[in-house]
């Protein structure tokens, strides 16, 4: 179990049907999740190919657990027999909470809780799982933004067990109460943290990342030592490089120029070499490579 996955607390508002928006790896992870802890998920996604995709991977991840006795083959399928795919977000009617974890990009997520805010019925809660936007600005395209929240989740979300709660000054404490709890059902750890860049996590461990990939743009030593090096020396299970391709380099620019719009610390600054291989499409283990070659 998780550290924090103590017995729920009864607060908040109710919520036993969850929608997921998107089709990533952290869509995915979190359909994942809620199907693994009981809740009914409607998984929507851009077309019945994303949505064919977003089911074999969630099989493939969940036959990953059953092989590793981490699931029973009975609690797979039962799991599974909870999603239901859609490629329509007029299915989410009649769910208790929406989880958005499409692409980041501002524009495209607040147009996405416009029309959310058409669809759901009152009461709803309305989470993003943006890890490079500012939460308000999400909550701000409703006209509900005291239902509006953020949910962080770790990759790979169904074996890390944090989430950041991400509270915008408009949040209510009712909506902050319910999804706290709610992660305590998943058995995740809640962690409760304002509306900055970086959250707690991702402030801290950006600047060490950024700062790697200095250290191979100036010589400084090889990527696969700086791995080694962390690994060995500090116990990290993932080096840096490791982790920029697990975590995408697409979404880690995005972090790293929200960090250094907000703060302006010089060093914050993204390094090149990490804008470089983005607009070269190396964008990490996703599609094949990043700093690595993941093709074979
Ligand atoms: N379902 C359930 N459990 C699974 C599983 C699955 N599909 N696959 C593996 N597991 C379990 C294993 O059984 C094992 O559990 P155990 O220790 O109790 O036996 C555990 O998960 C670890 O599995 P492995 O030992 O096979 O795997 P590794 O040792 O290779 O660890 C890892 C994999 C957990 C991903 C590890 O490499 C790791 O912790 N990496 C760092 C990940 C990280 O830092 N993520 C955060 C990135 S930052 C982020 O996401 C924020 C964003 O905004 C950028």
């Amino acid at each position: 179990t998780a550290p924090g996955a103590h017995e729920a607390t009864e607060a908040g508002r109710k919520v036993t049907k969850v929608g997921v928006v998107g089709s990533g790896t952290m869509a995915n992870g979190i359909i994942e999740v809620f199907a693994k802890a009981g809740y009914e998920v409607v998984a929507v996604a851009r077309g019945t190919e994303k949505s064919a995709r977003s089911r074999d991977k969630i099989t493939a991840s969940l036959n990953k657990a059953v092989v590793r006795g981490k699931l029973s083959e009975s609690d797979r399928d039962a799991a599974l027999g909870r999603v239901n795919w859609s490629a329509s977000l007029d299915d989410l009617g009649d769910v208790d909470l929406v989880v958005e974890a499409i692409v980041e990009e501002l524009s495209i997520k607040k147009a996405l809780f416009a029309n959310l805010d058409e669809i759901c019925k009152p009461g709803v809660i309305l989470a993003t799982t943006t890890s490079s936007l500012p939460v308000v600005e999400c909550a701000i395209a409703t006209n509900r933004p005291a239902d509006v929240i953020g949910m962080h989740f770790f990759n790979p979300a169904p074996i890390m067990n944090l989430v950041e709660v991400v509270r915008p000054i408009r949040t209510s404490d009712e909506t902050v109460a319910t999804i706290r709890s709610l992660c305590e059902n998943l058995g995740k750890y809640p962690v409760v943290c304002a509306d900055r860049a970086g959250f707690v996590v991702n402030a801290l461990l950006f600047p060490y990342l950024n700062d790697a990939i200095r250290m191979v743009e100036t010589s400084y030593a090889e990527a696969d030592d700086i791995d080694y090096a962390m690994k060995l020396g500090c116990g990290y299970p993932m080096g840096p490089f490791e982790l920029l391709d697990v975590v995408g380099l697409d979404v880690s620019l995005a972090i790293q120029r929200e960090l250094y719009n907000e703060l302006r610390e010089p060093g914050f600054a993204p390094a090149p070499l990490l804008e470089q291989l983005v607009t070269a499409g190396y964008l990490g283990r996703k599609v094949g490579r990043g700093f690595r070659d993941h093709s074979r």
